[in-house]
Parts: structure tokens; sequence; C-alpha cells
């Protein structure tokens, strides 16, 4: 599905450079479920960025279904489509929009070309919500809920358009270790049952568990496979 080959990114880092992915290669097959694991700055975030297309590398390719996509504009219609269709995304923080329920919130990826969801979308939120055991939380505004039906909904909207790579960062980042744990095991039921492919950052070895392949961020370079 994914090939990242020789990529390498740089921040300015005062008057130097900070090279925080070093030549670093990953291979990601269709149906992989991957853990990213690494200390806090290692590059886990800047990694899924480029993998999301919303950063580019500074060197590098980057093949998605056999079309270079590293060096596309990010604002270029292509890249924008893929952003939209192809992968989804979740955040440690969520970024629910606030003022909307539960509902709107996992149909809002629907709307970035017209004002309202189809009939098969709206049924595709509904299997989502059950999926996910929110289906009661249906209309409850976002900010009336708890850190883990939160992810929930985000996990949800993430798949609101069928993404072929659903990326999640830190995504148990601000849950106790009963509800990261049980958002552990829905991600590894998406893996399974929607045929979805994860590559997930966490810092935590026992949130990577869930995972099939687990890689070791250091000094800018993945490292220690472990396939289980
Ligand atoms: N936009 C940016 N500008 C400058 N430095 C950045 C930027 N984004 C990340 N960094 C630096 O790159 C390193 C890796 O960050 P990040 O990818 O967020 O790591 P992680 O997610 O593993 O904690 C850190 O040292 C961070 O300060
Ligand atoms: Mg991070």
């Amino acid at each position: 599905m994914i090939s990242l080959e020789n990529i390498t990114k740089r921040f300015a880092d005062g008057q130097r450079m900070l090279t925080v992915l070093d030549n670093l290669s990953l291979r990601v097959d269709e149906g992989d479920f991957i853990a990213i694991t690494g200390e806090s700055g290692a590059g886990k975030t800047t990694l899924l960025s480029i993998l999301g297309t919303m950063l580019r590398p500074d060197e590098g390719r980057y093949v998605f279904r056999g079309e270079e996509v590293g060096g596309m504009s990010c604002t270029e219609a292509t890249l924008c489509q893929l952003r939209n269709q192809a992968i989804g995304f979740v955040y440690q923080d969520h970024r629910l929009l606030p003022q909307f329920t539960v509902w709107q919130n996992i149909l809002l990826p629907t709307l970035a070309t017209k004002p309202v969801a189809t009939d098969d979308e709206q049924r595709r939120a509904t299997e989502l919500m059950d999926f996910m055991g929110i289906a009661s939380l249906k209309d409850r505004p976002v900010t009336r809920l708890s850190g883990g039906e939160q992810t929930r909904v985000a996990i949800a909207r993430a798949l609101i358009n069928r993404p072929a790579l659903l990326l999640a960062d830190e995504p148990t980042g601000q849950l106790d270790a009963d509800n990261a744990q049980s958002i552990a095991n829905l991600f590894r039921k998406v893996n399974a049952e929607l045929q979805t492919t994860i590559v997930m950052a966490t810092h935590s070895a026992e949130m990577a568990k869930v995972a099939r392949k687990r890689l070791r961020l250091v000094a800018g370079k993945l490292l220690h496979v472990i396939y289980c």
C-alpha cells in the first residue's frame, strides 16, 4: 500500500537544523496494523504527518498505492482528495467540533464538497456508532462526553469515508488504563472486521502490543521490527 523510501525530515532549531527523520524507510502492506513507538520527541507525529500528507519530506520518496505523492504540494487537488477519501485520522486531543453533536461530528468529513450527507453515508454513520458502542449518544453534544467516548466518536469520524488507511497519533494518551485497553481492542476490531490498515503512534509499550507489527523510532530511524 505504502512505501516510504529514504525519507529525511529536518526542522530549524535556532541556528541549527534538527534531523528528525534520517533516511527512514517503511513499507505498509494492505491490512497491516503497525505500532510506531518511541520516546517523546522521537519523531512519531512527524512520521504520521508525512504518511497523512500534511507534511512533505525534505528528501525521499512516498508512494501511495503506486502513486508518488511525496513531492506534491500539500494543497494540490489529488492530495486533498487522497487525504479526504483514502486516509482517516485520529488525534490524541480528538479535535472534535465542540458546537456539534456526536452524529454531526461523525458525518463532518462527508461534507467537504456538498452540504448534506447521502443516505448511504447516514447509514454508515449509524453502523459505525453501533460498532463503537456509542449509538445511545447520537444527539449528545460532544462536550458532554467522557474521554473514552470522545475517542470512539473520533474513530467513527475517521472511518466515515471508508478510508483504506487509518492513522492514529497517541489515541489513548489521555485515557486511564481500562479505557485505553478497550480502545486498543476497538482498533484491533477495526483492523480485522473493517479491513482497515492502521498505523498508530504510541509512547506506550502496552498499547503497542495490540498491533501485529511493532517498530521503534530511534535517532530518526525505525528499529526492532517485531512480527507477532
Ligand atoms: N514544525 C516544527 N518545527 C520545528 N521543530 C519541530 C516541528 N515539529 C516537530 N519538531 C521537532 O521535531 C522533533 C520530533 O517531534 P515529534 O514528531 O512531535 O515527536 P513525537 O511525536 O515522537 O513526540 C521534536 O524535537 C520537535 O520539537
Ligand atoms: Mg507526537
